[in-house]
């Protein structure tokens, strides 16, 4: 880009541009990171819409998505709508073509795209939604290899009037140095999500029941109850944001200690009796271990998310008022006759208690080496009679009112 090139964007958007890069590299998480990359990228040319697809060996996966129009409409478990759907590069899609040809690609009208083209929109999505795409601007997200690491979609770019018009080449020329500051910083998320699911798989790898999966699903469960729980309280979320980043990354990693606990507690097919059980709930007090010391906000969140997951909001749950250090009851927080006493309603962190009513939903509707998968209902009967006993009942109400996304997730990443 030389430096009249430069010059075409008003000054406003060169200042997004630099601020861009700091919002992303502020960002850790991969879920995260892609709503980042697609909200900044609607913002800075005003689209109604758009997705992300990750490219991953020679398919291209669905993997974000978001539409304002639905969003206003309070459907936006639509938009919300990742189904990790798979798209095969060979294929004549306007995505597949961008990733082979590596070049942005912009489309007037969807639905008038000249039949001599070697691509073509595929209607489904508007034909299921009754949404109407006009106007697409799809470009490759490339690393600094200039590989093919994604695709950002954007669409139907809005006039005043909020009318569908054509992305102009302003738009482009911005998106052309979006994209290349955008895939860095997916690339980096892409490369932490590796590392953290790799270190929950050590942890879970013997029991072959519990995959990468539950830990994924937990942490979006959690997501999207300390995003209600939130909104509850804030009227923006933006104050919250780096707590959801690191939500989604600790909440992964509830369980990690697990990897200290001997196999045959672990994968016993059957109850634990109560001396297998304390050796069991070592693997909070193992978990904390892991990530000693302390020397970031992201670890001072897997602590907190670790070392509170399974307390109990009337008191009741581990490890309670414990120094992990000595193992001795906090000094000044003993129960009856100097024993080690549950932390109680909110002396519980809400990070500890979103990801508990993650983690127990998740595990009542899954199969375990010790026991098979309850129905939704019996889930649902369970939660609601633990609400105000094992868990916070605001969050217990969040969760019952929103079991259709509740369900999403857990269709994303299937048993
Ligand atoms: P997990 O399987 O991920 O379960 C997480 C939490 O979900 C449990 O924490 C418990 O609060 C809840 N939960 C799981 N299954 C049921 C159920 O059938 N009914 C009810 N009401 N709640 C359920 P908890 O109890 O502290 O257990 C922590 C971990 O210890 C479990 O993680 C699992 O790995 C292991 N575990 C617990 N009980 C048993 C058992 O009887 N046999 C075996 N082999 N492992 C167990
Ligand atoms: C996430 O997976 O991080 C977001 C899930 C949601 O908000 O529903
Ligand atoms: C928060 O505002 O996100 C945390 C407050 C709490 O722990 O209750
Ligand atoms: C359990 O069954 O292990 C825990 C029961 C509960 O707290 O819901
Ligand atoms: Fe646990
Ligand atoms: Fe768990």
């Amino acid at each position: 880009m030389n430096s009249t090139g430069i010059r075409l964007f008003e000054s406003e958007k060169l200042n997004a541009l630099s601020n861009l890069a700091l919002t992303l590299n502020s960002v850790s998480d991969l879920d995260v990171m892609m709503e980042t990359i697609l909200t900044e990228a609607r913002r800075f040319v005003g689209a109604e819409a758009g997705s992300i697809y990750i490219k991953e060996e020679d398919k291209l996966i669905f993997a974000y998505s978001q539409n304002d129009f639905f969003a206003k409409d309070g459907r936006d478990e639509l938009s919300l709508n990742y189904k990790n759907k798979r798209i095969a590069l060979i294929g004549n899609s306007l995505a597949s073509y961008v990733a082979l040809a590596n070049l942005p690609l912009n489309i007037a009208d969807a639905y008038n795209i000249d039949l001599d083209k070697p691509y073509r929109f595929e209607p489904e999505f508007d034909r299921k939604s009754g949404y109407v795409t006009r106007s697409i601007l799809t470009m490759p997200l490339t690393n600094i290899r200039r590989e093919v690491i994604g695709i950002l979609q954007i669409i139907n770019r809005l006039d005043e009037k909020g009318r569908p018009r054509t992305f102009d080449r302003d738009d482009e020329q911005l998106m052309v140095l979006f994209s290349s500051t955008a895939a860095m910083a997916l690339e980096r998320a892409q490369l932490i999500r590796q590392m953290l699911l790799r270190s929950v798989k050590m942890a879970e790898l013997r029991d072959p029941l519990e995959t990468t999966f539950h830990a994924q699903r937990v942490a979006s469960l959690a997501i999207l109850l300390y995003k209600h729980w939130a909104a509850r309280r804030y009227s923006d979320l933006s104050g919250v944001k780096k707590n959801l980043d690191h939500l989604h990354i600790a909440a992964m990693l509830h369980d990690v200690g697990k990897v200290g606990v001997p196999d045959h507690i672990l994968n016993k097919p059957g109850r634990l009796n109560p001396e297998e059980r304390r050796e069991m709930e070592k693997h909070v007090l193992i978990g904390l271990k892991l990530f000693e010391p302390i020397t970031s906000d992201l670890d001072s969140m897997i602590y907190d998310v670790v070392v509170n997951h399974h307390e109990r909001w009337d008191g009741d749950g581990y490890p309670g008022w414990i120094d992990p250090a000595t193992g001795q009851p906090c000094p000044g927080r003993e129960g009856l006759n100097g024993r080690v006493r549950g932390k109680k309603g909110e002396e519980i962190s809400i990070f500890g208690r979103v990801t508990a009513v993650a983690d127990v939903f998740d595990a009542l509707s899954s199969k375990r080496v010790y026991k098979e998968a309850f129905d939704e209902d019996l889930v649902c009967q369970i939660m609601e009679q633990e609400s105000g006993h094992h868990f916070d009942p605001e969050l217990v109400d969040i969760l019952l009112n929103n079991i259709r996304p509740a369900r999403s997730i857990q269709e994303r990443f299937p048993e």
